[in-house]
C-alpha cells in the first residue's frame, strides 16, 4: 500500500486569549496515492483546519502527519513552506487569483516560490494548455468567466506537478454546469497523472464522484479508525477569512 497521506491522532487547539478551541480532537486516517477523497461536515467541524494541516499551511498541536513519507508535524516553518510548494497544489472556492496580472503570470507564481529559475513561462503555458486555456494566457482574471478563472487556478495548482491537489469548495462559486466542468477537469487530472485529489465540499453531487468521503463532526472523524463520538459542541467563531485564504493572500503579495 502506498499512502501519500498518513494522519495519526492529530489534534488542533486554537488559543483565543483564555479560551481554547479544539478544532481537531484526535483524527486518524490515511489516503493512498491516486485516491479521490471528499471531506465533508457541518460548518465549524474542522474541515478547513484539517485542510490546512494536510496542505502544510499549519502544523497540528499534537499527533503525527506524514506527507509522502515526510513527518510534516516536526518540520520548521521554512521546511513546511518548501514541502508545501513541492507537494501540494491548492484550489479555492473564490479562485484567489491576482487580478492585475495575466493568467500566465498567475500560473507562474508557484514556480517562483519553488525557486524555479528557468523555463517558468513554458511550464505555465503548458499547464494552461492542459486545462483548455491555451488561448487565454494573456487574459487577466477580470477578463475571464468564473469557470475560466477556476481553470487558471487549477493550472496554477498543477504547474509544480504536486503529489496532491487540495480543493476547498472548488465548485462553490460556480453554477452547476460549470462546476461539473471543473469537477471533470480535476477528475481527469487524477486519472491521467495519478494526482491525489482531496476535495472539501458541501455538495453531495461532488462527493458522489469521489472514491471516499471523510466526514468530520465537531473535530472528530465520523467514521473509520477513530470513530469516537463528540463530547460537546463548540460554537464556531465567525471569522472573515480562513487561514488558507490569508496565506494565499500573503503569498500573492510577494
Ligand atoms: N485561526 C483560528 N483561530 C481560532 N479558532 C479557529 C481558527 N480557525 C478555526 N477556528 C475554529 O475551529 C473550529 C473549526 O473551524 P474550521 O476548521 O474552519 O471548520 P470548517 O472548515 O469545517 O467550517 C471552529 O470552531 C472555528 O471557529
Ligand atoms: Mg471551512
Amino acid at each position: 500500500m502506498d499512502n501519500v497521506i498518513e494522519v495519526h491522532d492529530i489534534t488542533k487547539v486554537y488559543k483565543m486569549g483564555e479560551v481554547e478551541v479544539h478544532a481537531l480532537r484526535g483524527v486518524s486516517f490515511s489516503i493512498e496515492r491516486g485516491e479521490v477523497v471528499a471531506i465533508m461536515g457541518p460548518s465549524g467541524s474542522g474541515k478547513s483546519t484539517l485542510m490546512n494541516m494536510i496542505g502544510c499551511l499549519d502544523r497540528p498541536s499534537g499527533g503525527d502527519y506524514y506527507l509522502d513519507g515526510v513527518l510534516v508535524s516536526s518540520l520548521t516553518d521554512d521546511q513546511l513552506a518548501v514541502i508545501r510548494n513541492k507537494k501540494v497544489g491548492f484550489v479555492f472556492q473564490s479562485f484567489n487569483l491576482l487580478s492585475r496580472v495575466s493568467s500566465l503570470a498567475n500560473v507562474e507564481l508557484p514556480l517562483r516560490y519553488a525557486g524555479v529559475t528557468s523555463g517558468r513561462r513554458e511550464l505555465a503555458r503548458q499547464a494552461l494548455e492542459s486545462v483548455g486555456l491555451g488561448d487565454r494566457v494573456k487574459h487577466r482574471p477580470t477578463e475571464l468567466s468564473g469557470g475560466q478563472q477556476q481553470r487558471v487556478a487549477v493550472a496554477r495548482a498543477i504547474v509544480n506537478s504536486p503529489a496532491i491537489i487540495m480543493a476547498d469548495e472548488p465548485t462553490g462559486n460556480l453554477d452547476s454546469k460549470v462546476g461539473q466542468e471543473i469537477m471533470d477537469l480535476l477528475l481527469s487530472l487524477n486519472k491521467e497523472r495519478g494526482t491525489t485529489l482531496i476535495i472539501v465540499t458541501h455538495d453531495s453531487n461532488v462527493a458522489a464522484q469521489t472514491g471516499r468521503v471523510i466526514r468530520l463532526i465537531d473535530g472528530f472523524l465520523d467514521e473509520g479508525a477513530n470513530g469516537s463520538k463528540p463530547k460537546s459542541r463548540i460554537e464556531p467563531v465567525e471569522r472573515e477569512q480562513t487561514r488558507q485564504e490569508k496565506e494565499a493572500e500573503k503569498g500573492s503579495e510577494l
